[in-house]
């Protein structure tokens, strides 16, 4: 199904699930924002769900008893973990024994850096995942076009939630796109952005070996946004809000907490989350000139 991006397939996603009798939904902690709230309005309670080092923790999931859990394996958000082929088995065999459904947000996957693009959970089980996919990270946020990738026995509920709330999305636009992606144009597009993304990361790489020497940077494997991690001592709104006085605009990671009961504590240390998918080389320097500065005197 066409959809007006990720996010209104979400909501057609979750009104169908709640109709369906689904109660509960995992969402990945940290995580996107407002999928608590996204969650609640659509009737449900969403449980937070710790992500670590290989991804989602696929056994902090079982606990609440949710039937429903939203990802983003390919580049997770915002810690960039891609989720391992184990936790991916997990996480299918999870849905089989919960009659679940994984929503999986398959953003950022174009955008690899490192290998061959992963593959999709979808591809994986597809009765039991429903595929989230926008062109607003490889083209723009602003064309509004997503897509979902619907398993059979949700196609009539979702069909519904769709022709309830805005029964088609943009015929001129998806002609425009279809002629992109038969013309190739559309991959040749993808390609030269991956590049341009990956000199980015490089750069920024760069950027904090000189001037924030010893600090990890992670989560640079793929998509348009790198984590920071933060020295003892160094606290995360206080280089938020320096930061934004230098003009220099960045989220700690606390920022993605999500609102909900947790399924389990999650240790999330201090950490910037530094976005480069519209910051030019240059001002990718600078910023990470203003931030290195900044943290040393916090260090101090
Ligand atoms: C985690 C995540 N998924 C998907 C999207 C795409 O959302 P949309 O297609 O509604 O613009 C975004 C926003 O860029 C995002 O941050």
């Amino acid at each position: 199904m066409i959809v007006s991006g990720f996010q209104q397939g979400l909501v057609l996603a979750l009104g169908a699930l709640a109709r369906s009798g689904v109660e509960q939904v995992g969402l990945e902690d940290p995580g996107p924002r407002q999928h608590d709230e996204i969650v609640r309005r659509a009737g449900m309670r969403p449980v937070a769900v710790p992500v670590d080092g290989a991804g989602l923790d696929v056994d902090a999931l079982r606990r609440p008893g949710a039937r429903a859990v939203l990802v983003t394996p390919a580049h997770q958000c915002p810690t960039g973990v891609v989720m391992g082929p184990e936790r991916r088995h997990a996480l299918v065999a999870w849905a089989a024994e919960v009659d679940g459904i994984i929503l999986e947000d398959d953003y950022d996957a174009e955008f690899r850096y490192d290998r061959q693009p992963v593959g999709s959970l979808q591809g994986l089980a597809p009765d039991r995942v429903l595929a989230l996919g926008s062109l607003s990270k490889t083209m723009a946020p602003g064309i509004r076009l997503g897509w979902l990738l619907v398993s059979q026995s949700l196609v009539g509920p979702v069909v519904r939630e769709k022709l309830l709330t805005s029964r088609g999305a943009p015929a001129l636009d998806q002609l425009a796109l279809a002629v992109l992606m038969e013309s190739g144009r559309y991959d040749r597009h993808v390609l030269r952005m991956r590049e341009a993304y990956r000199i980015r990361s490089d750069v920024l790489a760069g950027a904090v070996a000189q001037h924030a020497p010893g600090l990890r940077l992670v989560g640079l494997d793929a998509g348009c946004h790198a984590v920071l991690e933060l020295p003892a001592g160094v606290a995360e709104a206080d280089v938020v809000r320096s930061a934004l006085h230098h003009a220099v605009r960045v989220h700690g990671v606390s920022h993605y907490r999500v609102d909900a009961p947790r399924a389990a504590e999650a240790h999330v240390p201090a950490a910037l989350v530094l976005g480069f998918g519209n910051v030019g080389e240059e001002r990718i320097l600078h910023g990470v000139d203003v931030l290195g500065g900044i943290i040393a005197d916090g260090r101090a």
